[in-house]
């Protein structure tokens, strides 16, 4: 940490420390979560793009996790993901160089960068690489995947408080930066709390405290139990800076998690995903172009929107090119003479796909971690339009990474279909059998899916939450197979939970919209869901 004196020159300044540190960097309730393969540069951007100056000072994002030792010992690998100037990350220095991407003290900070480790040295040398591009640096102690259990770390080190206690503290008393981590909860509230003091004990500045155990992953994800969360709050020192994590669909979440909770920021993964406009409020000028108003109070931001500004931080950063000219997105009333001719047939689109598949052909293009999660991102962004529109889905299953032109066709899909369902709408007695109908289903009857639905479901032609069935909902369906006496334990738990409070959570790409003959690219990895 630095600071400017009078002549101009960097003078190293006192490491803070909690709660002061956390009022350094503006006291961010709004936390975008560490995710493998998604919290890249350009979608921490999209994020921070939709908020206002003010609004942005209180949103702090983290990098993917990486993992420490790959990334201390290979400086391919810290090229590959982390990308603070265009030189090489070979010195653990603050280069001189202009800032480009990770870590921009104009566009992307706070950020917290997120390692794996289960030593404290390998931690510590990869985390001096990332300190002077980062506010903080994160240990992840909440990974609850196989490959976390192979390599033990993440949530496979809560049997090894040792190993977390000296990596936590090595960082907190030589590094140049604040440390933090991102823990689970464990079975009961108590041994949870003790888990938490030791981690606080050993220099964390800040516990995200994910409120579910090692186990709920998968179908078998569950509900977030934010009262383990306030027994933290209420039972730890004042002073500890808590983030909350999970369970958080919309932005009418961020409130309601921040009153139940008492945190000081929640963070949120799956809802980010799919709408990465969480934190926003609406464009402070009425503008039907971004943004779909509807009566009952059920509006957002359109996916067309968000898609084009989404590939154009595309252009702007990772390809370093101007974005093509675009005109201004349809309302309804808008001439549509410039798209006479242009409209794409499936035929056309067809033909397109079945040519041999374009590759990036520009090196960067398989390098950069932004480019390479587009398609997932999408994927994510767009899953209750593909649900309906299979073109779409199909064609963008086609996508490469790099493949740009691939990319400019699916939006130019998705900029028709939302176009014709402008204009549906806008129609009173048009035909309107392919817009949402409804639920008719009385309240009583409803599953806990369908609740749920009912209160963040919005036309697919905005972003909204996935809201995946809760696990006995899995078993009953099929999508979940466990042992008999499992599924009974899930769905006694689970049961009790959604009485009293109907909100669930998505937690990886489900097979609808990834259809099975994709590419590897927007399949779910064992290490995607890593907290
Ligand atoms: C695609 C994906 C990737 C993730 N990668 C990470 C990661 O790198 N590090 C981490 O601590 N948690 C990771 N997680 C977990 C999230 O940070 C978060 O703890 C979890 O999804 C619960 O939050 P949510 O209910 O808002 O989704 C990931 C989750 C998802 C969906």
């Amino acid at each position: 940490m630095a600071q400017a004196n009078l002549s101009g020159e960097s003078q190293p300044c006192a490491k803070l420390f909690g709660r002061a540190f956390y009022e350094s960097i503006g006291s961010p309730k709004m936390i975008v979560a560490p995710m493998v393969d998604r919290s890249e540069f350009a979608w921490r951007l999209l994020t921070r793009s939709f908020l206002n100056e003010e609004r942005s000072k209180s949103l702090l994002a983290y990098t993917p996790m990486f993992h420490a030792r790959l990334f201390g010992q290979t400086p391919r690998v810290r090229d590959d993901y982390f990308k603070p100037t265009k030189e090489s990350l070979t010195s653990k220095k603050k280069s001189i160089a202009t800032p480009w991407m990770d870590g921009n003290p104009k566009i992307d900070r706070p950020l917290f960068v997120q390692f794996c480790a289960n030593k404290p040295e390998e931690l510590l040398e990869a985390a001096e690489y990332v300190a002077p591009y980062c506010d903080a640096v994160d240990l992840n102690l909440g990974c609850p995947q196989g490959i976390a259990r192979a390599g033990h770390y993440g949530a496979f080190l809560q049997e090894d408080w040792a190993s977390i206690y000296k990596m936590i503290n090595k960082l907190h008393n030589e590094l140049s930066v604040p440390v933090t981590a991102k823990m689970r909860i464990l079975e009961t509230p108590e041994k949870t709390l003790d888990y938490a003091k030791m981690i606080l004990s050993a220099g964390a500045s800040i516990l995200t405290v994910h409120g579910r155990r090692r186990e709920q992953k998968g179908h078998n994800t569950g509900v977030a139990d934010w009262s383990m969360i306030r027994y933290l709050r209420d039972n730890l020192p004042p002073e500890t800076v808590l983030f909350a994590n999970g369970n958080i669909l919309n932005s009418g979440d961020v409130e309601a998690c921040l009153a139940a909770t008492g945190a000081d920021g929640i963070m949120s993964a799956e809802g980010n995903l799919s709408d990465p406009t969480i934190f926003a409020q609406p464009p402070e000028q009425h503008n039907p172009r971004e943004y779909w108003y509807d009566t009952d109070g059920k509006g957002g931001y359109r996916v067309d929107a968000v898609f084009r500004r989404y590939i154009d931080i595309i252009y702007t950063y990772s390809l370093e090119k101007a974005a093509p000219e675009r005109p201004p997105l349809y309302i309804p009333g808008d001439s549509t003479e410039h798209l006479e001719g242009k409209k794409i047939s499936s035929d056309e689109n067809q033909s397109v796909n079945n040519k041999k598949r374009k590759r990036g052909d520009d090196k960067k293009s398989k390098l950069d971690p932004s480019l390479k999660a587009m398609q997932g991102h999408l994927f994510q962004l767009l899953r209750p339009l593909i649900s309906t529109h299979t073109d779409i889905r199909d064609t963008l299953a086609r996508t490469r990474c790099g493949d740009m032109d691939g990319f400019e066709r699916v939006l130019a899909m998705v900029e028709e279909a939302v176009r014709n369902a402008l204009d549906q709408v806008a129609e009173p007695v048009a035909s309107k059998e392919s817009l949402p109908e409804s639920e008719t289903v009385s309240e009583q009857e409803m599953t806990p899916k369908q609740k749920t639905e009912a209160i963040y479901k919005r036309p697919w032609w905005v972003c909204q939450p996935y809201i995946r069935p809760l696990p006995e909902e899995a078993i009953k369906s099929g999508a979940l197979k466990i042992s008999r006496k499992e599924a009974t334990k899930i769905t006694m738990n689970e049961v009790t939970e959604t009485e009293s409070d109907p909100i669930q959570r998505s937690d990886e790409l489900d097979g609808q919209s990834t259809p099975s003959h994709n590419t590897s690219n927007e399949t779910p990895k064992a290490a995607l869901v890593c907290g």
